[in-house]
């Protein structure tokens, strides 16, 4: 069983993994990665306002908000960062507020600094993807959401025989491939404050999804709390 613990990828690897995906790495993600990226982008912008993409890479999908979010984003990797850095000054991307080298687990952000936290096909590639979720949990704002499209393991049959023998292949290059969807579920019936939206299979072959958490408003926490406080007189 997967724990809250375990780091099977540890950030050095991922670090020199996208690298070297850098300089390839839209030729070879940008069109198989399209639908789930632009599903993303619409889930996020029914929120609007200030938008943390975590894991941006190089950028691929900040041209399709539209100009009335304001983005900030954060990689681990510097190769993929100059990419996006390039691409928003190409593009004239105006409403890009700053992109910075930053560890999803360690967020140099204030608590409740975002409307919406976004992290497209990065949460299978972190160490310890709990506390990453926990620190998206934490500088999203009361009624904010946080967005993933990321891969979910198959539970059994052929395919989860494939994942399990592809593993340590993929940990070198920069991702997990079994990963459950118990384990989002878990994170969310744990997390003070959090609940599970949605979850939306996306292509390829539907072996990833779009994963929907909401952080319950300042006024549905008060009305919790006055509940318990009713109930317990
Ligand atoms: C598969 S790529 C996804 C890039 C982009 N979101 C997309 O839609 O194509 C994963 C990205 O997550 C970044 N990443 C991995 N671990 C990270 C961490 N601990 N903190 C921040 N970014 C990380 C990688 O450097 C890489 O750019």
């Amino acid at each position: 069983m997967n724990t809250l613990s375990d780091a099977d990828l540890d950030k050095q690897t991922v670090t020199k993994a996208y690298a070297r995906w850098a300089p390839v790495y839209d030729l070879v993600f940008g069109a198989v990665f399209e639908r789930g990226r632009h599903a993303a982008v619409a889930a996020a912008e029914r929120i609007g306002g200030r938008v943390l993409e975590v894991g941006v890479g190089t950028g691929i999908s900040l041209p399709s908000y539209s100009k009335s979010c304001r983005l900030c984003g954060v990689d681990i990797s510097e190769p993929m960062l100059r990419k996006a850095q390039e691409r928003v000054a190409e593009l004239g991307l105006s409403n890009v507020e700053g992109l910075w080298v930053m560890d999803a687990e360690h967020l140099s952000f204030s608590d409740h600094s975002f409307d919406v936290v976004v992290a497209q096909y990065v949460i299978t590639t972190v160490p310890n993807p709990e506390a990453t979720l926990d620190e998206f949990a934490r500088v999203l704002k009361p009624g904010g959401e946080i967005v993933l499209v990321s891969r979910v393991g198959a539970e059994t049959g052929l395919r989860r025989t494939l994942e399990h023998w592809f593993a340590p292949a993929a940990r070198k290059l920069g991702w997990r491939t079994e990963f459950s969807f118990e384990r989002y579920a878990r994170w969310a019936g744990q997390t003070c404050d959090m609940r599970l939206l949605e979850r939306r299979a996306m292509p390829p072959l539907g072996h990833f999804s779009l994963i929907r958490f909401g952080k319950e408003s300042d006024a549905s926490s008060a009305d919790a709390s006055g509940l318990q406080m009713r109930a317990a007189i």
